[in-house]
C-alpha cells in the first residue's frame, strides 16, 4: 500500500484509535541501548497512552494521530514539561509512522501538529529525546529542523 500525502489526516486520537495506536508503539524499541530492555520501553510508552485513553484520569497533553483511507499510520504525543533552568517547554513523548507509510511526510506532520499544540500553549520550545542508536529518527529530527542539546553517558557497573 502506498501513501499518498494528500490522503493522509493529521488529527486528535479518538478512542477507537486505541489498538492501532498501542500497535505502533511497539516502533519505539528501535535503536535502545544494549543495556536496555526493549520491551520495558515500549512498555512505558504504552502504559503513558493508556493513562492518556483512561476516561477518568484529567488529560494532560496532547496526543494526535495520521489516519490514511481509515487506516491510523501514525502517532504523536506531546506534554508541557519544565526544564531545568524553569521554562516549560513542549515535550515530544512518543513518535511513530507505521512502516509502510515511512517516508512520505507523515513524521514531519505530526510533529508539526505536536509543535501547533505547543504554540497554542504559549510555549517556545519543543524537546524530546531518541536513543543514540536511532540514526533514522536523528536524521529525521535534524531534517524537520531539531539541534542536537545534549548528549546522555551510560556506564554499566561490573
Ligand atoms: C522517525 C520516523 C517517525 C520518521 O517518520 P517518517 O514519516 O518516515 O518521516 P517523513 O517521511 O516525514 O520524513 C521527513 C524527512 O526526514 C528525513 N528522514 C526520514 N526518515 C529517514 C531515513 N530513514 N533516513 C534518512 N532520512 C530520513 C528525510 O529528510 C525526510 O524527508 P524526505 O523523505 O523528503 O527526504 C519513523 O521512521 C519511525 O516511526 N521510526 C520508528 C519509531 C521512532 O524511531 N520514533 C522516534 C523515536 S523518538
Amino acid at each position: 500500500m502506498s501513501i499518498e500525502h494528500e490522503s493522509v489526516q493529521v488529527r486528535p486520537v479518538r478512542d477507537e484509535d486505541r489498538p492501532a495506536v498501542m500497535e505502533l508503539v511497539s516502533r519505539l524499541a528501535e535503536g535502545v541501548a544494549e543495556w536496555r530492555d526493549p520491551e520495558a520501553v515500549v512498555d512505558a510508552a504504552r502504559q503513558w497512552l493508556a493513562g492518556f485513553f483512561a476516561p477518568t484520569r484529567e488529560r494532560q497533553g496532547a496526543v494526535f494521530v495520521a489516519v490514511a483511507e481509515g487506516e491510523v499510520v501514525g502517532v504523536v504525543s506531546v506534554n508541557a514539561h519544565r526544564h531545568f533552568t524553569g521554562p516549560v517547554e513542549a515535550y515530544i513523548g512518543e513518535l511513530a509512522v507505521a512502516p509502510h507509510a515511512a517516508r512520505t511526510g507523515v513524521g514531519r506532520r505530526l510533529v508539526s501538529a505536536a509543535e501547533d499544540w505547543a504554540r497554542r500553549q504559549g510555549l517556545r520550545h519543543v524537546t524530546l529525546e531518541t536513543a543514540a542508536g536511532n540514526t533514522t529518527a536523528q536524521r529525521f529530527y535534524a531534517a524537520v529542523g531539531y539541534r542536537e542539546e545534549a548528549v546522555r553517558f551510560t556506564r554499566v557497573l561490573d
